[in-house]
């Protein structure tokens, strides 16, 4: 029996997924082409070549998936919802069929007795929006907002909280800076417009769903920084990279300024993009919740070489790997969650932990079950680091494990697997892994 721990009164459960990496249908009722149904058809990008054609099939599916989540007694549901479902070119005409299946699939879940929490973006912008210059253009933040207003006219009366944007830092870095991810560039800090703009469609969405009731969240990928060594150069490197990572995306929206990026040789209308009254609108009145997306820590060193960035990443030894080879750091956590608190003491708003969870190469054994005992561990252990940051006094809410099932991992194709619940991909059957049953009675003996 896994451990009861003590956590605040009313703290929520759940687990989360996004649109791109579960629902499959890429092309029916209407759906048009987003940057990663472009991306994962260009040779090399995806590991196998594989695509997010079919992925979970959750589009057709989504009735079996409900039924999983009710089982695990969620308390909440984090996913994701396609643009380019609701808005086939990005801005214009609407398609009501995209509009539909989230309708269903919302009251799918309050049948159940689980709280929608949607995220408007995870990465998968319409395609046509990125042939007008995708994040790097001004005008996609007010399509965003656009976006964000239609779609909480239809499901508002249902949906109590909404998440803007998912990991906005990955996906400038990802998908802008090195091109590992859709829409593929390689701009380096060419790319920081990218950040500027997707926290422009933030700020812009979150006043539109303000003025209309509604809670407003972010989900940020953060990550506790260890300098490879006390020394000076390697401390400033640390310094900068945590710039980079964390503060560029968190200080605009708790403290209203962009944090200093001049190890990058960028001021701080980071290379012009930002205009008077951005960062006030970015601002706004402050978030609802800070959602934190959390796998590991980060070590930086100082570069080697002049001329470049202004760190490297430099390898955390001596601990465990996920299949993923990510490190397992359960307690930097628990750093994380008290560092937020330190940093931005009452600027800080209550915390959700977004996503969290770890890649565990499991199979169904010949008896059909999935012991995936190193993912248990690992969520044991970062909920053991959660309860401990509570104990110091951090106002965490919720806790969300990514994923609830096995699915399309961006560009490691269908390689590595994060689900709670197995996914043969030819066959499209599920079944739960020993984390499921692990969860759910964790859920359970909090519920009493
Ligand atoms: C996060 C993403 C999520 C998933 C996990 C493993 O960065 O938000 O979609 O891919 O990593």
């Amino acid at each position: 029996m896994p451990n009861r721990l003590d956590l605040p009164a009313g703290f929520r459960w759940g687990a989360s997924t996004a649109a791109y990496q579960i629902e499959g249908a890429v092309d029916e009722d209407g759906r048009g082409p987003s940057v990663w149904d472009v991306f994962a058809a260009r040779l090399g990008a995806v590991r196998d070549g594989a695509t997010g054609r079919v992925a979970c099939d959750h589009y057709h599916r989504w009735p079996e998936d409900v039924e999983l989540m009710r089982g695990l007694g969620l308390d909440g549901y984090r996913f994701s919802i396609a643009w380019s479902r609701v808005l086939p070119a990005g801005a214009g005409a609407v398609n009501v069929g995209g509009l539909d299946f989230y309708d269903r699939l919302v009251d799918g879940l309050l049948a159940d007795g689980i709280t929608p929490m949607p995220t408007l973006f995870h990465w998968d912008l319409p395609q046509a929006l990125e042939d007008g210059g995708g994040w790097l253009a001004r005008d996609t933040a007010y399509r965003f907002a656009e976006y964000a207003e239609l779609v909480v006219d239809r499901l508002g009366d249902r949906v109590p909280a909404w998440i803007t944007l998912n990991e906005p830092f990955v996906h400038m870095v990802f998908g802008y800076a090195l091109g590992i991810h859709a829409p593929g560039r390689t701009l380096m800090l060419d790319a920081l417009p990218a950040a500027h703009h997707q926290l422009l469609g933030h700020g812009l969405a979150a006043a539109v769903l303000r003025e209309r009731g509604h809670e407003v969240m972010i989900a940020n990928n953060l990550t506790p920084v260890w300098p490879a060594s006390e020394a000076e150069a390697d401390v400033a490197a640390a310094a900068a990279y945590d710039a980079l990572h964390n503060r560029l995306f968190t200080d605009p929206l708790l403290l209203g300024s962009y944090p200093d990026l001049s190890a990058y040789g960028v001021g701080e209308d980071l290379g012009g993009c930002v205009r008077p009254g951005d960062l006030k609108l970015i601002a706004g009145p402050g978030l609802d919740g800070l959602g934190v997306n959390y796998y590991n820590p980060t070590r930086i060193a100082a570069p080697t070489e002049p001329g470049g960035l202004p760190f490297v990443e430099a390898e955390i030894e001596g601990v465990p790997r996920t299949a993923f080879g990510w490190p397992v750091v359960p307690d930097g956590l628990r750093e994380l969650l008290v560092g937020l608190r330190d940093r931005y003491g009452a600027a800080l708003p209550p915390i959700t932990i977004t996503e969290n969870g770890c890649s565990v190469a499991d199979e169904p054994g010949p008896d059909g079950t999935v012991h995936d005992q190193p993912r248990i561990d690992f969520l044991a252990g970062h909920l053991d680091a959660l309860a401990a940051a509570v104990a110091e006094g951090v106002d965490v809410r919720g806790y969300f494990t990514w994923s609830l099932l096995d699915n399309f991992e961006w560009a490691e194709g269908y390689q590595q697997r994060f689900g709670l619940v197995h996914v043969d991909f030819e066959t499209q059957v599920r079944t739960p892994k020993a984390s499921y049953a692990w969860y759910r009675d964790l859920i359970a003996s909090h519920q009493k």
